[in-house]
């Protein structure tokens, strides 16, 4: 890149990620403070188990709203329906509340996803989780912070002094064969954290909070973020060997400890159902 290219870069990065900070602390304040007591489940989506609430719809409506007032050509995905392909090269990847059912439950473990895409790279990523009190961003390059202080994953621990965390789907049969690789992993290591956001989870290996973090099923909006904050922290991601972060497979650990936790999941097929 010349010197030129390189400073138009870094220009579009910030000016990205000051939309995304800003975007993720209101439907954060909004998540927060503007929680009905009554919470109910307003919609079902994969299964019954698979909830959407009132909240969840109106932080997306936020989001999206706020970008498309300061960024009206960019295209958006976002996890309850947005959906618009945009001019500029630029697409939002949103979770706008990710862990529901800890926030439906009252549980704390919740948070705003929001990352910026371009030709399907991350350029930048935030995870807002209120209730932690902790804004975690990262640009592709440019490292990544928590509250404004550098994060940094853990150096990789012996495979059986590692906490690794998971996460499981909505479907019951996917469920079991998740249920099935837990229960070869859980033997071999430290223990087994499922806290009930991937965003989070990813975060919280980034910031040292977990050795390792895998599942099976993620969509865009769950791990975009949480992913590119994971990396520039020093961890490394993927899916199965040689593919990147996705659906099928996303793994993320400290180098050492990633490359026997990969294999060991490709070994268990926990890529698949
Ligand atoms: C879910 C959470 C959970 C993970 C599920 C996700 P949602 O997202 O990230 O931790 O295990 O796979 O679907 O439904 O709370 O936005
Ligand atoms: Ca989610």
């Amino acid at each position: 890149m010349s010197p030129s290219t390189e400073s138009q870069a870094a220009g579009e990065h910030a000016e990205l990620l000051a939309v995304a900070l800003e975007a993720a602390r209101r439907a954060g304040a909004l998540l927060r403070d503007g929680r009905p007591a009554d919470l109910g489940v307003a919609a079902t989506k994969s299964s019954p188990i698979d909830v959407v609430t009132e909240m969840d719809i109106a932080a997306e409506k936020l989001i999206t709203s706020h970008i498309a007032r300061l960024r009206p050509d960019d295209g958006v995905l976002g996890e309850e329906g947005a959906s618009s392909e945009g001019t500029s090269g630029i697409r939002w990847v949103i979770d706008p509340l990710d862990g529901t059912v800890n926030y439906l439950y009252g549980l704390p473990s919740w948070a705003v996803s929001i990352a910026a895409e371009k030709d399907g790279r991350t350029l930048v990523g935030v995870v807002e989780a209120p209730m932690r009190g902790e804004t975690y961003q990262a640009v592709l390059g440019g490292g990544a912070l928590v509250n404004g202080r550098p994060a940094r994953c853990r150096p990789a621990p012996d495979f059986a002094h590692a906490l690794v965390g998971t996460g499981f789907g909505y479907l019951s049969q996917r469920r079991a064969a998740q249920a099935e690789v837990v229960r070869t992993l859980v033997p071999r290591v430290r223990d087994i954290r499922r806290a009930g956001s991937a965003a989070i989870d990813l975060c919280d290996v980034g910031c040292g909070r977990l050795d390792a973090y895998y599942e099976r099923g993620l969509n865009p909006w769950d791990l975009a973020a949480g992913d590119l904050f994971a990396r520039e922290a020093g961890a490394l991601t993927g899916g199965r060997p040689g593919e990147p972060a996705s659906g099928e497979l996303t793994v993320a650990a400290p180098p050492g400890l990633f490359e026997p936790l990969q294999g060991l999941l490709e070994e268990l097929g926990a890529w698949h159902d």
